[in-house]
């Protein structure tokens, strides 16, 4: 078998707007290295992002009152905060100065925005569409050769100290290979059935990349035996519900993270709507279904003390009466001294339409947190719990 060769590219440094294709042909040629059949260029992310100029000022950067609260929560820079917002999905949780995120079905620490490596003044947001820049710096680079491009970033793992690669997105190779069906030593089936190809290849290259002053932006690896294949391809996820680590580590409400403002408003005016003669609290809330289509309602008391409904189940009735069984996202509202919770009945009416729903809890201060239904209601009795184990 040919040996594995990992060889760094040392360019020029790489500032905002440059041709990053340029910059490693040019390291290239100084080398003499010409790539080969079979060749996997890794490229730093931190590298095209500036050449994609997504590096950001933050003098140029106005927080908003979301970004204050959530900069003072985890003691970040309100305006990294603003950024962070607007760069992620969803926002998990954190530690003093790092908080987790969601991104595109990936987590991510600060959704992934960076000082190192950044110009002075600046930091760096991940590359707008790593895929595409892996295809599209594949098809300039290759020269009609069957070679293999990932963006590649660094990553922790939980409770272990240092970093490892990630591949971010990437193009000609098959990111993580398929190994159901092969067997163990001992001829067991393996137990592992999935090959991070790409990641390891990140890792492999961040030997000699570093994470500093190297200038080494990109790096060749050679002998690798990987599947090659055409065009981009997209990292495989795992869904948040069977990811171990999401699973373990499933927690109640995380910061808000905006997004559904208008569906807190909705449900702010259905409050208004609400008939609480007996209790004095209103509710309001308002689904948004998958169809774009928003039902809301208030709740609704009746002097028979158990009958009345709340606000969520009101509006979800009202949503299904009219055709939509598909939801996105819940918001509800209350007066309450914190982000109003929704009852055990709601929860389970509400997880009766997937586990993924986004419940967004708000009160009238303004202060407003989200969770999905299966995060609020945690092993819920669902259609599977009816299964039978033994016959009777
Ligand atoms: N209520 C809701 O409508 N939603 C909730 O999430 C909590 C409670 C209603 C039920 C009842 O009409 C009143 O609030 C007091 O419990």
């Amino acid at each position: 078998m040919r040996p594995l060769e990992v060889l760094g590219i040392k360019t020029e440094l790489i500032k905002i707007g440059d041709d990053i294709v340029e910059a490693l042909k040019k390291g290239m040629e100084n080398l003499g290295l010409e790539l080969e059949e079979g060749d996997i260029l890794v490229i730093s992310e931190s590298a095209l992002a500036t050449s994609e100029r997504r590096v950001v000022n933050l003098e140029d950067i106005t927080p908003s009152k979301l970004a204050c609260t959530l900069g003072a929560k985890y003691s970040k820079d309100p305006r990294e905060m603003e950024l962070i917002l607007k760069e992620s999905d969803e926002i998990m949780g954190g530690i003093p100065g790092v908080v987790l995120t969601l991104k595109d079905g990936f987590l991510y620490p600060n959704a992934g925005i960076d000082h190192s490596n950044a110009p002075p003044g600046y930091i760096i947001l991940f590359p707008a569409n790593p895929k595409k820049a892996a295809e599209d710096i594949r098809r300039r680079i290759s020269g009609g050769k069957r070679i293999g491009v990932i963006v590649g970033d660094s990553r922790t793992h939980p409770l272990r100290f240092g970093c490892v690669g990630v591949a971010l997105g990437c193009a000609g190779i098959e990111p993580v290979e398929d190994a159901r069906g092969q067997v163990d030593l001992y001829c067991k089936p393996l137990q592992i059935t999935r090959k991070a190809v790409a990641d390891n290849l990140v890792s492999a290259a961040q030997i000699v990349m570093g994470e500093s002053n190297e200038s080494t932006p990109a790096v060749v690896i050679r002998g690798a035996p990987v599947v090659l294949i055409d065009g981009a391809c997209e990292i495989p996820r795992i869904p948040p519900e069977e990811c171990m680590y999401m699973g373990a580590l499933r927690h109640g409400p995380h910061p808000y993270n905006g997004g559904y403002d208008a569906l807190i408003d909705e449900a702010m005016r259905a409050r208004d709507t609400s008939y609480a003669p007996y209790s004095g609290f209103k509710v309001g809330a308002a689904v948004l279904a998958k169809s774009g289509r928003v039902y809301s309602a208030g709740n609704m008391e009746n002097i028979s003390a158990n009958d009345g409904i709340c606000a969520e189940r009101a509006a979800l009735t009202n949503a299904i009466a009219s055709g939509d069984s598909k939801f996105e996202a819940l918001a509800v509202v209350g007066d309450t001294p914190r982000p109003i919770s929704p009852c055990g009945v709601c929860r389970q009416m509400l997880s009766e339409f997937g586990g993924n729903i986004k419940v967004i809890m708000a009160n009238l201060k303004g202060e407003v947190a989200m969770a999905s239904i299966s995060d609020l209601l945690p092993e819920a009795f669902n259609g599977s719990c009816l299964e039978k184990t033994t016959d009777k």
